[in-house]
């Protein structure tokens, strides 16, 4: 974990007059509040778990039981999570910045928890299962789901209309992206005037290429990442610090009264 780094003023400044800010939020965000990112070294998820195995159509097709057991798992410590001060911070913004635009990469709800009305979710979300035949939504009893372990087979409900398998609501590789989602965070990222990347890799595409968009306009960008990506030297401003520490540090300097 790292300090609070200084916010350079330049920043302060740009923020306070921001017109249009889009977030794009990664695992990083979350992991504040204990969920595990996916390429930190030791605790990330693919560190231990081979996405090929969860997180493609393919896996699910070879063994569903293990696929949907690894989601039981991940929706379990979601919904036993809190949000963390990151998520605050970031509901704090849209109170304040005339426009916000809120992305993320991450499949759990915590930025709704946060008080985020409109998050636009470009890999799913663990909440919104659906037919893998017939497409139609599924829909969880609203306990929270037991405490299943990482790894343990869990046969996924059937679909009352047609039998198929219920899938995890989430985007695998090789899958399209929500259409919507994606052309609003693409349109986002062409209009605004401040760009911020938080807790994420930008390893993953397309949505690495909104910041990519952003870059190339010129307008100003952000990163705030515990560590260091290949967009360190490509951003205006680069942050580096945990999430809930720097997010917050950004909001109270840009708007100390609110
Ligand atoms: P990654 O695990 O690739 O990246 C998480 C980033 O967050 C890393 O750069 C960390 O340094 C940083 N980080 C960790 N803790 C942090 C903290 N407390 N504060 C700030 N930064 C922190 O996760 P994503 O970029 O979200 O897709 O990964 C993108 C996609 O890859 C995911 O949506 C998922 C994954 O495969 C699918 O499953 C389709």
């Amino acid at each position: 974990m790292v300090g609070t780094p200084k916010i350079p003023d330049q920043l302060i400044e740009t923020l306070r007059t921001a017109r249009h800010l889009v977030v794009v939020t990664g695992a990083g965000v979350s992991a504040e509040s204990g969920l595990p990112t996916f390429r930190d070294k030791q605790t990330g998820l693919w560190e231990r778990f081979n996405p090929e195995d969860l997180a493609t159509p393919g896996a699910f097709d070879r063994d569903p039981a293990l696929v949907w057991g690894w989601y039981e798992w991940r929706r379990m410590k979601a919904a036993r999570a809190l949000p963390n001060a990151a998520h605050l911070a970031i509901r704090r913004l849209e109170e304040i910045v005339p426009r916000v635009t809120l992305v993320t990469q991450n499949v759990d709800d915590l930025h709704e928890r946060a008080g985020s009305r409109v998050v636009h979710h470009l890999h799913g979300t663990l909440k919104n299962p659906f037919c893998s035949g017939c497409k139609r939504p599924f829909h969880f009893s609203p306990e929270i789901p037991d405490d299943p372990e990482a790894g343990r087979s869990v046969d996924p409900p059937r679909c009352a209309h047609c039998g198929a398998r219920i899938r995890p609501g989430v985007v695998w590789f090789g899958e399209e992206m929500p259409q919507r989602e994606w052309n609003i965070a693409e349109q986002a990222a062409l209009e605004c005037d401040v760009f911020a990347c938080v807790g994420t890799s930008s390893l993953v595409y397309p949505a690495a290429l909104l910041i990519q968009r952003a870059i190339g306009r010129g307008v100003v960008t952000v990163q705030i990442n515990s560590t260091g990506t290949d967009l360190d030297k490509l951003v205006m401003f680069d942050l580096r610090g945990s999430a809930g520490i720097v997010l917050p540090a950004l909001v109270t300097g840009a708007y100390p009264d609110r």
